[in-house]
Parts: C-alpha cells; sequence; structure tokens
C-alpha cells in the first residue's frame, strides 16, 4: 500500500483549471495557456505523501530552483516565466508558485549519479553495474564513482517506484537522438551542480531532471537540485562504506521506522503523524541545505 495518506482537494481560482495533483505540486493552465506551478508543503517517504506537512517546504524548494535555474542558465534554457502571483490566487501561494511553459515533458526520469547509493548500490552488489553500466570493483555505499552517469528511470504513478532503465531502452522509448540530448544535458547540468554544491559543504550524490520541449528546443523543467529531487550528504560527515546521513529526509524515515511511530512499514497501514519535533528538526534541515547552498538567510 501506498499513496496520498489524505488526499488534498486542490483550491479553485477564478481563471485556473486545475489540471494535477502530484505528489508534492499543484498544477493549473492559465488562460494564456501557460503551466502555474504551486508547491505545496507536502512530504512524502517510504512512497506515502505524508498526512503532516513540514511548513514554508514549498517555498523552499521553488526559492532553491529558482536559484540553480539562474546558476545553469548559460548551459540550458529553463522553463520559468514568471514569479508574479496570479491575479486571484491565495495570497500564500507566493513564494511558491512559479508561472511555466507548459512544455512536451519526455517521460523519462532523467537521473545523474556522482555516489553510489540507494537502487545503484543494490544494482552493483549483484552485478557490478548501475543500470547496466559496468562499473570498477571495490566500489562501497557512498563511494564516489569515476566519472558521473546517467541512470534514467521510467516515471512512475503515485504510490510505485521509479524503475531504472537502461540509455538503450530510453533510445528506444524517446528516439536516439533526444536520449542522446538528455544524457548530455543530465550530465552537463549534474556536473555544474555537483561543483557549486561541494564548494558549499554538501556532496550532491545523485539527482533527478525533468526535461521537456518547447518546439525543438530542449528545456529544463519541474524542480532541480532540491533536497526532493536529489540527495544531499554533508560533506564533513561523508564516509564511504555505510549509510550516509541525508540532508532532508532522515528525521521523518529515521522517526518512522521507530518503535515511537508503532508504524510497519511492511503493513497495508499508512502512516501516522509526525510529532512536532520531527516537523521542526526537517524543517531546520531544509532551512539549512537553501542557506548553505545559496549563502544567503531564508527569514
Ligand atoms: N514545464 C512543465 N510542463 C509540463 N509539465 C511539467 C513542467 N514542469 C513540471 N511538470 C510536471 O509537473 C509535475 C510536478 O508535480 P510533482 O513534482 O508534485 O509530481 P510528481 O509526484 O513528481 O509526479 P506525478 O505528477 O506523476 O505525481 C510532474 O508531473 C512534472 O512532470
Ligand atoms: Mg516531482
Amino acid at each position: 500500500m501506498s499513496g496520498f495518506v489524505e488526499k488534498p482537494e486542490p483550491i479553485q481560482v477564478p481563471g485556473l483549471v486545475h489540471l494535477h495533483t502530484g505528489k508534492v505540486r499543484e498544477l493549473y493552465q492559465n488562460e494564456a495557456g501557460d503551466l502555474v506551478m504551486v508547491a505545496s508543503d507536502r512530504m512524502s517517504a517510504f512512497d506515502w505523501v505524508l498526512p503532516t506537512e513540514i511548513p514554508d517546504k514549498g517555498s523552499i524548494l521553488t526559492q532553491l530552483s529558482l536559484w540553480w535555474f539562474d546558476q545553469l542558465r548559460d548551459l540550458i534554457p529553463n522553463h520559468v516565466l514568471s514569479t508574479e502571483l496570479p491575479e486571484g490566487a491565495p495570497a500564500d501561494w507566493a513564494g511558491r508558485t512559479l508561472v511555466c511553459k507548459s512544455l512536451q515533458m519526455v517521460p523519462v526520469e532523467a537521473v545523474a549519479r556522482g555516489y553510489l547509493t540507494g537502487s545503484g548500490l543494490l544494482e552493483y552488489n549483484e552485478s557490478r553495474t548501475v543500470c547496466g553500466l559496468a562499473l570498477p570493483e571495490g566500489l562501497a555505499d557512498g563511494s564516489e564513482l569515476p566519472a558521473p552517469i546517467f541512470t534514467p528511470a521510467t516515471k512512475a504513478a503515485v504510490g510505485e517506484h521509479d524503475e531504472n532503465v537502461s540509455y538503450e531502452e530510453v533510445a528506444r522509448q524517446v528516439g536516439a537522438d533526444t536520449a542522446a540530448r538528455l544524457r548530455q544535458a543530465t550530465l552537463a547540468v549534474y556536473s555544474r551542480g555537483r561543483d557549486i554544491a561541494r564548494d558549499r559543504g554538501i556532496i550532491l550524490a545523485d539527482t533527478k531532471f525533468e526535461f521537456g520541449f518547447d518546439g525543438d528546443t530542449l528545456v529544463i523543467g519541474d524542480e532541480v537540485l532540491t533536497p526532493d529531487s536529489s540527495r544531499f550528504w554533508p560533506v564533513d560527515q561523508w564516509e564511504p562504506g555505510r549509510a550516509q546521513p541525508s540532508y532532508d529526509k532522515q528525521f521523518v524515515r529515521d522517526w518512522l521506522t521507530s518503535a515511537e511511530s508503532g508504524w510497519d512499514r511492511k503493513s497495508e497501514q499508512p502512516p501516522p503523524p509526525l510529532p512536532q519535533e520531527v516537523v521542526d528538526r526537517t524543517r531546520a534541515k531544509y532551512v539549512e541545505a537553501y542557506e548553505r547552498l545559496t549563502g544567503t538567510s531564508w527569514s
């Protein structure tokens, strides 16, 4: 079992047509045909969207994405058209709403990995490969890879796992030319992000991008290089050979799997609400990631 513990009811705004409720974002279309993307404070863990929100998370993710889009401007065009609040939108949408070019999305999760962990580590332990790419012997959980790799996945519905696929499979699905452009853009953007983050004390272990087409132009959409779309590890605690402390969901995952939560991950039961202390510490981690990366204070 997985999905939303409580399915959110989207807010209706005159002049905006509600298109989709994602795990974190609400999508609307405005009268000009542009996409209005509103990031909520929702949090997901273990394939569930939790019943407890993390205050300010939506605006932190939105502001961090905007900052990154700026850092990446010379590498690839992005989908942001305006940060202005649509007329009639609730005041609390400010800071977490982007008017974006509606792209023809490429149905591939464009993942880049510079370090070995997660599903990559599982595959490596079985076959010394990740997404079919051969890797050297002797790598451990958290090891840096000889070079970043493109490890695409198919996009899964809410509550389902994304599935890693080979590059050849992506080429079959979207065409060889698009696959090659995806890989090139993914690795270029990851490498830029990794270097910037490392200078600021954060290891960008891996990350997921979503690209789309505006005519023939490949554009980067969705959110970029946030704690929700990436694994961030503090450089000063990095130690290959064990699970690395993660920047965002650590407290949530630890608490949900602790005896205190009373929740069994393997059961059919939805996860319980988070205690205030876990909410506060998680919010502080999102703020810290924003502040470390951008070098500006959140408040
Ligand atoms: N410029 C764009 N044009 C069209 N769709 C976009 C654009 N940018 C992002 N999207 C889509 O908006 C959605 C973002 O919402 P969110 O991140 O909450 O969804 P998700 O849970 O990751 O995925 P899903 O939508 O499948 O539930 C994604 O489906 C993403 O593909
Ligand atoms: Mg998403």
